[in-house]
């Protein structure tokens, strides 16, 4: 919402609505699948799973597409507030329309103040982080914030602060890795999703999100075998002997139902907005969690009961850019 312009309101809602898209599209998703679409009618925008890019063997309930749709979710939220809107967010609005997440009407808000202009901008700065971090620490009261933040969108955030819990959840990340490359039908998800360097291709984890080498930390939580053996990745300029896990971080619901999911990746989106606003990063380690019998495990043994619903390690990073790419909002959007 422009203050005092003179457009017609229903063509400068139209014009938000497109905007707050626009920046949706920059949340982080599992393996960059983007796996969302989004509707712009008058002023309502409302979000649906395409579930053709739904991970067929790693997430076949569709747990993960619709994380990653959550995160998406929270920017539209975001920039709307930012354009001077109150979102009105209505989750899984239609039990006869399961892949329609939620509608979001565009209320007149507040004039944005400060804080929410400074989360705004950083939706297109932040990356996901792959490797180690430097030795400085998160200031308690940044972890005291992220906290706050998920509790605030319906999570808990849980730190493994015991130095053996953080090592089984890394040996378990291992274990789950370990499988994951040895199963055909996973090796082959990956391959899909992971192209090749000279790809034209607006999706999936390409070369320069990844590095060539990741640094040895302790414990040692492993990366995807995006590269496959072919050497691919950005060179590293990290100085591979002094790289830190950082802070191991679960993040759980109580429930474990799709509208559990949808505030998972609200509240993880959250999480990572305040996070590079401190010039934090996270990497992400979910292998454990797409194996049930590892994700029982982490939940009956770190979670007290909580299902854990994502994995991160959180730090400050070694300054390297990562690249990422999206699809054009045209591939996505559907105005009627
Ligand atoms: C539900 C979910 C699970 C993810 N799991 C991993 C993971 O195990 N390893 C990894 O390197 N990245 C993981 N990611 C990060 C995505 O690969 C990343 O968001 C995507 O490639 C887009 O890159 P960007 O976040 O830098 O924009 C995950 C993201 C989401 C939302």
């Amino acid at each position: 919402m422009q203050y005092g312009n003179a457009v017609a309101p229903s063509e400068q809602v139209s014009a938000d609505a497109r905007k707050a898209v626009e920046d949706a599209l920059w949340a982080p998703s599992v393996h960059n699948t983007q796996p969302w679409r989004f509707g712009l009618r008058g002023a309502r925008i409302t979000l649906s799973a395409d579930t053709d890019r739904r991970l067929d063997v790693a997430d076949p309930d569709g747990r993960e597409m619709l994380i990653s749709c959550g995160a998406a979710l929270y920017n539209l939220r975001s920039s709307l507030r930012a354009l001077g809107y109150t979102p009105r967010v209505r989750l899984l609005p239609d039990p006869d329309r399961p892949h329609l997440l939620a509608d979001v009407d565009l209320e007149p808000g507040e004039r944005p103040d400060q804080q929410t202009l400074r989360e705004h901008a950083q939706i297109r700065r932040r990356r996901t982080h792959r490797g180690g971090f430097r030795p400085d620490p998160v200031p308690a009261g940044v972890l005291a914030a992220i906290r706050h933040d998920a509790e605030r969108e319906g999570a808990r955030l849980v730190e493994a602060v015991d130095a053996d819990v953080k090592g089984a959840l890394a040996a378990l990340t291992t274990a789950a890795e370990h499988v994951q490359q040895r199963t055909g039908s996973h090796a082959a998800e990956i391959a899909r999703w992971a192209p090749s360097p000279r790809t034209s291709r607006t999706d999936g984890v390409q070369e320069r999100a990844y590095p060539q080498q990741v640094p040895q930390t302790t414990p040692h939580f492993p990366a995807r075998d995006f590269a496959r053996g072919h050497g691919w990745g950005a060179p590293s300029s990290q100085d591979v002997g002094t790289a830190l896990a950082g802070l191991t971080l679960l993040l759980v619901t109580g429930g474990d139902a799709p509208a559990d999911w949808l505030r998972t990746g609200q509240a993880m989106q959250r999480v990572l907005l305040r996070a590079t606003e401190r010039d934090l990063a996270a990497a992400f380690h979910t292998q454990a969690l797409e194996v049930p019998e590892l994700r029982r495990f982490i939940s009956a043994h770190f979670c007290n009961g909580a299902h854990p619903q994502m994995l991160l390690r959180l730090g400050v990073p070694h300054g390297e850019e990562l690249g990422t790419v999206r699809r054009p909002v045209e591939e996505v959007i559907e105005e009627t």
